[in-house]
């Protein structure tokens, strides 16, 4: 039987929620993961050193059996220097999401002016501070991401020393800007290495699958599978695994984000088993996010067999991505 073990894996970007939904998901990455990039999209979104703390202590409680680090960050605002002085030894990474672009982001930038955000962007790059970017504008939905490179272009240019993570990548446009710019990082999911917008809506609609960014075209898919397959050293994995109750996904309004936590491994797997690449996996899926963060997780270590698995329908509520259905690899087991 053909299995792949793997160390340390490490989701960075990663949606937990809090309250019942933080109690039921969170174990479900704490399982498989050694630790994750938390996203501060909460409502009211995570913007002070209290909040950070407490929300940290909340995703403790409810991982009480296995060891995971959950990595914090803290929603972008025009934050002052001696604020960030303060709160940097407990965060990660700052999360920067346009206004309005995907879910719980009223909060976000309104506009990309460089002078106003300048004070807090320096002091982040004196800090080490690194940005991850929802990087989509307000216009038509497939050229979101594509007209957002200009706007990473004058923020990686502007700041040279500042680490820039475009978060959940979806396109060639962006594949392209890793090695235009130094400081230009990126996280990809494993949904994105799967579908296109044909899978979402090319026949029945699937909410499942329904995500900002949305799946794009085959060339951009291919794009993104050469990065992450060969291990792009800028690219980490990013699951982007975000849990909505069913009624939301399964309604007229359909809330956007893919959940797919409890089988990214095994989804991992299985793609880059297909195209004999297992053995860039483990770069992709933690020794990148190591190198880039500069962190060091505990031991953990993750046996996949290439065993069937059958996706469960739901998850407390929460129906993932290929629900019901059966997929090539399974855990075997964790230490
Ligand atoms: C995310 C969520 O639900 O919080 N949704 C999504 O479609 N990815 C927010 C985000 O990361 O855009
Ligand atoms: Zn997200």
């Amino acid at each position: 039987m053909k299995t792949h073990t793997l160390l340390m894996p490490l989701d960075m970007h990663l949606h937990l929620r809090d309250g019942v939904m933080l109690e039921d998901i969170a174990p479900l990455s704490a399982y498989s993961f050694s630790g994750g990039l938390v996203m501060p999209n909460l409502v009211p979104p995570v913007t002070t050193k209290e909040e950070l703390e407490a929300y940290k202590e909340r995703i403790m409680a409810a991982v009480p059996n296995d060891y995971f680090e959950p990595y914090m960050s803290l929603f972008y605002k025009n934050y002052d220097k001696a604020f960030l002085e303060s709160v940097c030894d407990s965060i990660l990474a700052i999360k920067l999401y346009p206004a309005g672009i995907t879910t719980n982001s009223e909060g976000g930038v309104s506009s990309f002016d460089i002078e106003t955000m300048k004070p807090t962007l320096q002091a982040m790059s004196d800090l080490g501070i690194p940005l991850c970017i929802h990087g989509e504008t307000d216009g038509f939905v497939m050229d979101r991401e594509a007209e957002f490179m200009s706007i990473y272009e004058l923020l990686a240019t502007n700041f040279p020393d500042l680490k820039i993570i475009m978060e959940h990548i979806t396109t060639k446009a962006a594949v392209d800007m890793l090695d235009k710019h130094k400081n230009l990082y990126a996280t990809i999911t494993i949904h994105h290495l799967i579908i296109t917008l044909d899978d979402v809506v090319g026949g029945m609609m699937k909410p499942h699958l329904f995500c900002k960014p949305i799946a794009k075209r085959p060339e951009d898919r291919e794009a993104l599978l050469h990065v992450a397959l060969s291990a792009h050293p800028k690219v980490m994995f990013g699951s982007d695994s975000a849990p909505h109750p069913q009624h939301k996904k399964e309604s007229c309004g359909c809330a956007a984000g893919v959940f797919t936590a409890p089988i990214a491994l095994q989804l991992l797997c299985e793609v880059f088993d297909k195209y004999d690449a297992l053995d860039n996996l483990q770069s992709f899926v933690s020794d990148n996010a190591q190198s880039i963060y500069g962190i060091c997780p505990e031991f953990k270590e993750i046996v996949l067999e290439k065993v069937p698995f059958v996706v469960p329908h739901n998850y407390s509520h929460v129906v993932p991505m290929y629900a019901g259905e059966t997929i090539g690899w399974s855990i075997q087991s964790v230490e």
